[in-house]
């Protein structure tokens, strides 16, 4: 078990007939039938421990106190083995009569049968829970929820100081399920604060992906300042629902006029955001299915008009549209704007799964055009070409005109088989996006690491001013504290060399592979022998970068976490996100260069502060 108890609390269980005889002391089970069981727990403890088998079917569990269904979740609950256990929190229930009325899947074909699934012996009544970071693959500088499975980042906004990041969370178990907005803040982008969860399934369905502003003029009337968070109530259907918050995010109340738009086709991820050339307030709802995204306009975030869709027939069209964000920022950091639509695909990326395509264009407040090409196409274009960059939103009301985001660190194709247990999936470190012209005249997204993070570095392992690399190369150790995540920088000068090759290896010969191509203008990434690949067919590959260079010296940043390689090319105008599972850290880079020699200059490496 991953949660492990400090100390059991032990309470009398009653010898009634129909009672296991090994349940665990204040866990009393009846079983009713082939797919129904009882758990009544006694006594006060805080959490009830659910064993959870990951390869098996979800239990539908309802929790009923003093009588009453007080939440239904789904839970894997163990039939032959116990992967590991998940905490119900009973506290809210104390002095209350608690039981699980639990029905399970319909594998069953005897009560005795029934009787034989390992849940019901590994029940377990806990105070607390030990959530310590001792997972291999844990990141060490990443944002991750202690337990369970993460997704989308959504509902970011900053206010006071704080940088307040939502996210899909399942508290039951580490694959997608139950979901719930779960809640972190951070002064700093750095050190991530968790809290209580914000927002929970409630009658209208599970909470899906959304957005939060602040309501300065208290325009939807819940409060002047209050943080208003827009959500997909996810049942059988998609609607968007309101919840407000009085206390900066902690708590939210949802709205009971909930929803507040509602299709007769599945819509989801409502972005909303005040435009202050329009003084209204404007939300961007993906229209899944049909590959394109609603534009809608309120006066008070309750009533909204539908103005235009936007997408049809453009872009990557592949699979479904998902978490849109819509922002204007200036061009080459001069006083010319354009306007930016995210546009999250999946699957359909570059390549394969989950990927984030953009439109570069114009928006009046009411309609989205996107730029055309030389050839009056509008071009496809993306934010991140890695596998692992998905989801991906900014906070509203950054400070300084920042468009701060970050993204689900994973992919659809196989992020719930990742081999990680206690938690599923990270999320990128924070970037800021910014607006570049390319060569072909097109105006592209680039996107860096948010300025805080350097407050990661720790001491300078390697400070190099140059040096000349030809054929076999040069090797370089990394950093070997702290499972070797480090931070790495270099200017990569490719010579008359046809690719120059940065090649990060451990001892088992497990190797992640960058290779500059100049002619070519690209970066490409090769993680078909990074370490573990098999948990799915989809993760072996080889991922390339545009890198808008002309083919002359390229920056490299490049930050490795344990199980995952962020590598930024010329200043974030050509992006990687890769996770990678070695079984050991890579403790060596060897640098090479192929046809004629290269030189690599700035090489530094730092480690990264406990
Ligand atoms: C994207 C997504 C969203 C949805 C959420 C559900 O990854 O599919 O469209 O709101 O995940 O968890």
């Amino acid at each position: 078990m991953n949660l492990i108890s400090k100390f059991a609390v032990g309470l009398i269980a009653l010898p009634l007939l129909g009672f296991s005889a090994n349940a665990a002391d204040g866990v009393r089970i009846e079983h009713l039938g082939t797919n129904n069981t009882l758990v009544r727990v006694d006594g006060d403890a805080h959490y009830l421990m659910l064993p959870v088998q990951e390869s098996y079917d979800d239990a539908t569990v309802n929790v009923v106190v003093d009588g009453k269904l007080e939440r239904t979740i789904y839970v894997r609950l163990a039939k032959s083995k116990v992967d590991y256990a998940v905490p119900l929190d009973l506290s809210p229930y104390k002095g209350h009569e608690v039981v699980l009325n639990i029905v399970t899947s319909q594998n069953r074909s005897t009560v005795r049968e029934a009787k034989e699934d390992a849940c019901w012996s590994n029940f377990q009544l806990i105070d607390t829970i030990d959530v310590a970071n001792r997972e291999k693959y844990r990141p060490a500088f990443h944002h991750t929820p202690i337990y369970g499975w993460m997704n989308d980042p959504n509902g970011m906004f900053y206010k006071d100081g704080e940088w307040h990041l939502y996210y899909q969370w399942n508290p039951y178990g580490s694959k997608w399920q139950n979901m719930t907005w779960g809640h972190s803040s951070s002064p700093d982008l750095v050190n991530w604060k968790h809290h209580p969860v914000a927002i929970e399934p409630n009658g209208l369905g599970s909470v899906f992906s959304g957005s939060s502003a602040i309501d300065t003029e208290n325009s939807a009337g819940f409060g002047k300042d209050a943080v208003v968070s827009m959500y997909t109530s996810a049942g059988v259907s998609q609607a968007q629902s309101l919840a407000y918050s009085l206390d900066n995010g902690e708590t939210f109340s949802i709205y009971p006029g909930n929803p507040v738009i509602t299709l007769e086709s599945e819509a989801r991820d409502p972005n909303m955001f005040w435009n202050s050339d329009t003084k209204e307030w404007t939300l961007v709802l993906a229209h899944a299915l049909d590959h394109e995204m609603l534009i809608f306009t309120s006066p008070d975030m309750k009533e909204w008009t539908l103005q235009s869709s936007f997408g049809k027939g453009l872009g990557a069209q592949d699979g479904v549209w998902e978490c849109p964000d819509l922002f204007e920022l200036p061009v080459d950091g001069t006083d010319r704007k354009k306007w930016v639509l995210l546009c999250n695909i999946n699957p359909g990326g570059p390549f394969g799964g989950s990927g984030i395509q953009y439109f570069v264009g114009d928006f009046d407040g009411k309609t989205f055009t996107a730029d055309k090409d030389a050839d009056g196409n509008v071009p496809t274009k993306w934010l991140d070409y890695g596998k692992d960059n998905y989801a991906i939103v900014s906070w509203s009301d950054a400070p300084d005109n920042r468009r701060t985001t970050i993204g689900w660190m994973s992919n659809w194709q196989y992020a719930a088989e990742v081999p990680t247990k206690q938690f599923r999936s990270a999320n990128t470190l924070p970037r800021e996006i910014s607006l570049f012209t390319g060569n072909d005249g097109q105006i592209y997204a680039a996107s860096t690491p948010s300025p805080e993070l350097s407050a990661l570095r720790g001491p300078k392992i390697v400070d190099t001013k140059s040096f000349n690399v030809k054929g076999k190369g040069k090797t370089i150790a990394l950093p070997t504290e702290n499972d070797g995540v480090c931070e790495i920088l270099m200017d990569v000068m490719p010579g008359k060399s046809d690719s120059v090759t940065l090649t990060f290896s451990n001892d088992s010969g497990e190797k992640s592979i960058l290779t500059y191509a100049p002619q070519q203008e690209t970066l490409s990434f090769d993680r078909r022998e990074s370490g573990i690949v098999d948990f799915s067919q989809d993760f072996p590959a080889v991922t390339v970068a545009p890198t808008f260079n002309g083919g002359h010296t390229l920056p490299l940043r490049i930050f490795i976490d344990r199980a995952s390689m962020e590598v930024f090319a010329n200043d974030g105008k050509g992006v990687m996100t890769n996770l990678v599972f070695p079984t050991t850290p890579y403790t060596k880079l060897t640098v090479s260069a192929e046809g004629a020699g290269a030189k690599i200059k700035n090489l530094k490496i730092y480690s990264i502060k406990n």
